[in-house]
């Protein structure tokens, strides 16, 4: 692990990374980190295992569903090793790409680096980030491993993120919602699903795609197994 803190005082958003910046200057992230430890090392435990835990490549669901806006400020919920936000960064987008696991974020942050473009990286939580509130034209959440609780502070911070007449795009695993604990320690209720996010829509929002269908999986990784994803688009009205 770096010895360096990349993102800032508790969870803020860091720097830009300068494009063509050499490797000695990436900022990695490590003593920055807001949120729960526990949850911090685990990620970074299922990161260390591999030298690449996902494909590389930009989630096709991100694609297909951002060909239509306008690039503006996006936040990248849970944003692993970097794929969706370096692709969003090259078309355009202001990028905050948020993570708890510092392994992963070092990994996005050389990603990002290779690519020459400029992301600002925050090592937290979700819940426990110093985000701007309301001042996201995209909220772009994929396949995220968010933790419930009972006051449904994900889902909150989810919508609370997006700016008025901005889109939170959260896309999941289909079926995995209605799954079976599993002895690996997974149990579907302990997570955040789509569904949960719908539910607390009101009138200040308009449901645009809320749906179940075929993925367009990035060839390799961990996630390629899963056929189906649960779509939900909103737009914030005001
Ligand atoms: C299934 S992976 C998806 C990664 C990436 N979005 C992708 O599609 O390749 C879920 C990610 O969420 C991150 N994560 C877990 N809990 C989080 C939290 N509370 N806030 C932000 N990220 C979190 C994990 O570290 C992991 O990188």
């Amino acid at each position: 692990m770096a010895d360096r803190d990349p993102v800032g005082d508790r969870g803020a958003v860091t720097d830009d990374i300068a494009a063509g910046s050499p490797a000695s200057d990436i900022p990695l992230p490590s003593d920055g980190y807001v949120g729960d430890p526990a949850v911090r090392a685990e990620w970074d435990n299922r990161y260390a295992d591999r030298h690449q835990l996902w494909s590389g490549r930009p989630n096709g669901a991100l694609v297909a569903e951002v060909a239509g806006l306008t690039p503006g400020r996006v936040l990248d919920v849970g944003c692993g090793e970097g794929a969706d936000a370096v692709w969003l960064a090259r078309a355009g987008w202001d990028v905050t790409a948020l993570e708890v696991s510092g392994v992963a974020l070092e990994r996005a942050a050389g990603h990002a680096r290779d690519a020459g473009v400029a992301v600002h990286w925050v090592h937290a939580a979700l819940t426990e980030a110093a985000l701007p509130p309301a001042s996201f034209d995209l909220v772009s959440a994929q396949y995220p491993a968010l933790l419930r609780t009972p006051d449904a502070a994900a889902e909150r911070a989810l919508l609370a993120a997006v700016a008025p007449g901005g889109v939170l795009l959260l896309v999941h695993h289909a079926g995995m919602d209605t799954r079976d604990a599993h002895d690996s320690g997974f149990d579907p209720a302990d997570y955040v699903w789509p569904s949960m996010v719908a539910a607390l829509l009101d009138d200040d929002w308009e449901v645009q795609v809320d749906e179940q269908r075929p993925r367009v999986a990035p060839d390799g990784g961990a996630g390629a197994h899963h056929t189906d994803d649960v779509v939900l688009r909103v737009r914030r009205l005001r």
